[in-house]
């Protein structure tokens, strides 16, 4: 059969133009408004057509609720401050998360991400946001960046129940895109707190989104990676270290040797050597 005529071979080229074009994940069997208010069944394909050949009047669209999108960013990260604050323990902050609407990543992303390792780690690693696996397992992480960070980790003597894992932003931006500076602003007193509850003594950064969002800097990262800081977790100061993204370095495999001296500058400081 003529591969143009290949049904398997069309529907593969199909699936790989989706996956070229960044839609890598079905979250529904058919399209869903996600913007309207409106809780019903969505329209299954077939009856689709038909509404649409039919063209009824469009749906008045529903104001988003003012906690999702309505109201400025500025009020949500202040709400977003507040219920952070209101945590006493890294559990209750992950339900305070998990109730939270007002970043809208929340109603198209599968789970939530809160965290993977030990809370009672001396190392905390923050990461920009989660990807398709930590989507749908619901822990950051967890793809090819994740178990490249977990060779990174071993090279230094760390596995997860030595480190903790979480990300500035805890839900998937579609397709994976960067999250917005807003989408930033509304997650990041969350996670703040969680390193204020966290048991860290040593802060990593990886990459330029959870570096420029904890650390304040405005440089980029090949130009912050390496370099040490001091990190303000409620009433205690801990160090934080800039790094590359282990995304960046599946795509820039050369750079892994900037990484590398940054792991080791790591072990160093926690094995109290200069
Ligand atoms: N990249 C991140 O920054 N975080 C994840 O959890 C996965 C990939």
């Amino acid at each position: 059969m003529p591969h143009d005529l290949d049904p398997r071979a069309t529907l593969q080229a199909l699936l790989d133009f989706y996956v070229e074009a960044g839609v890598d994940v079905a979250l529904d069997e058919a399209p869903r408004d996600r913007f309207t208010d409106d809780d019903r069944e969505p329209v299954p394909p077939a009856a689709a057509r038909t509404a649409f050949a039919e063209r009824p009047p469009a749906p008045v669209r529903q104001p988003l609720p003012p906690t999702a999108a309505a109201a400025p960013a500025d009020a949500v990260a202040e709400d977003a401050r507040e219920r952070a604050r209101a945590a006493r323990t890294l559990e209750e902050l992950e339900g305070i998360l998990a109730a939270f609407e007002g970043c809208a990543l929340r109603f198209s992303a599968k789970n939530l991400a809160f965290a993977d390792g030990n809370p009672q780690a001396r190392v905390m690693i923050v990461g920009e946001a989660p990807g398709a696996d930590e989507d749908r397992i619901g822990k950051p992480f967890m793809g090819r960046a994740g178990q490249l960070l977990d060779r990174m980790l071993a090279a230094i003597g760390l596995d997860r129940t030595q480190v903790y894992i979480a990300n500035i932003v805890p839900w998937r931006p579609p397709g994976n895109r960067m999250p917005t500076p807003q989408e930033v602003a509304i997650c990041r007193p969350f996670i703040e707190r969680q390193i204020e509850l966290s048991a860290a003594e040593f802060l990593v950064c990886v990459g330029g989104a959870s570096t420029q969002a904890l650390l304040g800097v405005k440089d980029g990262i090949l130009k912050t990676r390496g370099r040490w800081f001091s990190y303000q977790a409620g009433g205690r100061t801990i160090r934080a270290l800039a790094t590359l993204h282990p995304a960046y370095l599946l795509r820039q495999p050369l750079q892994k040797r900037l990484a590398w001296r940054d792991f080791r500058a790591l072990r160093r400081a926690l094995d109290g050597r200069p």
